[in-house]
């Protein structure tokens, strides 16, 4: 990627507040959360997204007039998909441990809670503010990747969702990252060793039925997706561009060879052969009645 491309140098921006090298864990602390906010709307714009995103929820599945919480709701890009699914009857509950997402999910779902109830929260995914057995479903899309501790999470999830309910996670996994570059070798260095800096747990996705598992829940499938781009999507420009930014800040590469890095990927894209994938496993359990 050129700099003419992005309008400035793309690896060294967004420092933050916040000494966890992961950005999620405390996005309030960061002091690019505007940013963040806009490449979570630009991952749920992006079709090839939408499209894992739908299929996962058919997994679960959604009907219409149930009661769902989705833990760490971002934005609200999965409000708006879930209230489409339950509709006037349902109820979506949202909640997030950013205040600032949560503002921008309610200036952003304000059309959609016309049509159905939408309430949104801030809390902690490990200790939630509802009573036992309150949902038919508790859902956390790419966030369990991001908690502290994914159990206590998941045992919150299943403590508020009713017997018979169902408990949905899905994430991605960055064990699993394939992605076209002329420098093989600097393009596995980089993507590993950030991926291992940023994640405890960069293989999240695989590990989520055990998750289901441990927590109590019966009945677990899996269904494997995979978020496949051969256009350089803006929302994989985004990722790629803050790989390289945190591979400067880690130290595993200087800025020159991270800017050449990028430079790399509008050689493919130029000769139309650019592809990246990237594995998202979406599990769900049932809670025993
Ligand atoms: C990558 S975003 C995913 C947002 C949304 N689910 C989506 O797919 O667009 C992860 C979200 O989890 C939230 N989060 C992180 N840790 C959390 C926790 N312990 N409890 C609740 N939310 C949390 C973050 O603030 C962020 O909004």
């Amino acid at each position: 990627m050129s700099r003419r491309e992005t309008g400035r140098s793309t690896v060294a921006r967004g420092p933050a507040r916040d000494d966890h090298p992961d950005p999620w864990r405390a996005a309030d602390a960061q002091t690019n959360v505007d940013e963040m906010a806009k490449s979570l709307e630009a991952r749920g714009r992006t079709p090839a997204q939408a499209r894992l995103r739908r299929r996962f929820l058919r997994f679960v599945p959604v009907e219409s007039g149930e009661r769902i919480l989705e833990v760490g709701c971002g934005t609200g890009v999965v409000v708006r998909d879930l209230a489409g699914l339950v509709g006037r009857r349902g109820e979506i509950v949202g909640v997030d441990a950013s205040r600032q997402l949560l503002d921008r999910a309610r200036a952003l779902c304000r059309e959609t809670a016309r049509r159905t109830r939408i309430r949104l929260r801030a809390a902690d995914g490990a200790s939630l503010p509802f009573a036992a057995g309150r949902f038919d479903a508790a859902l956390a899309i790419t966030v369990i990747l991001h908690v502290a501790d994914p159990l206590r999470v998941v045992c919150e999830m299943a403590r508020v969702t009713r017997p018979g309910g169902r408990v949905g996670l899905q994430d991605q996994d960055f064990g699993v990252v394939a992605v076209t570059h002329p420098d093989r070798a600097l393009t596995e260095r980089l993507m590993r060793g950030v991926a291992e800096r940023v994640y405890e747990e960069p293989h999240s996705g695989r590990r989520l039925p055990g998750l289901l598992r441990a927590a109590g829940l019966v009945n677990v499938r899996l269904l494997t997706d995979v978020y496949q781009d051969t256009t350089l999507e803006p929302w994989t420009k985004t990722f790629l561009e803050r790989r390289a930014e945190r591979a400067v800040r880690f130290g595993l590469v200087d800025a020159p060879t991270a800017e050449r890095w990028l430079a790399g990927f509008t050689e493919v894209v130029a000769a139309e052969a650019f592809v990246l994938t990237l594995n998202y496993y979406g599990a769900v359990g049932v809670k025993a009645r």
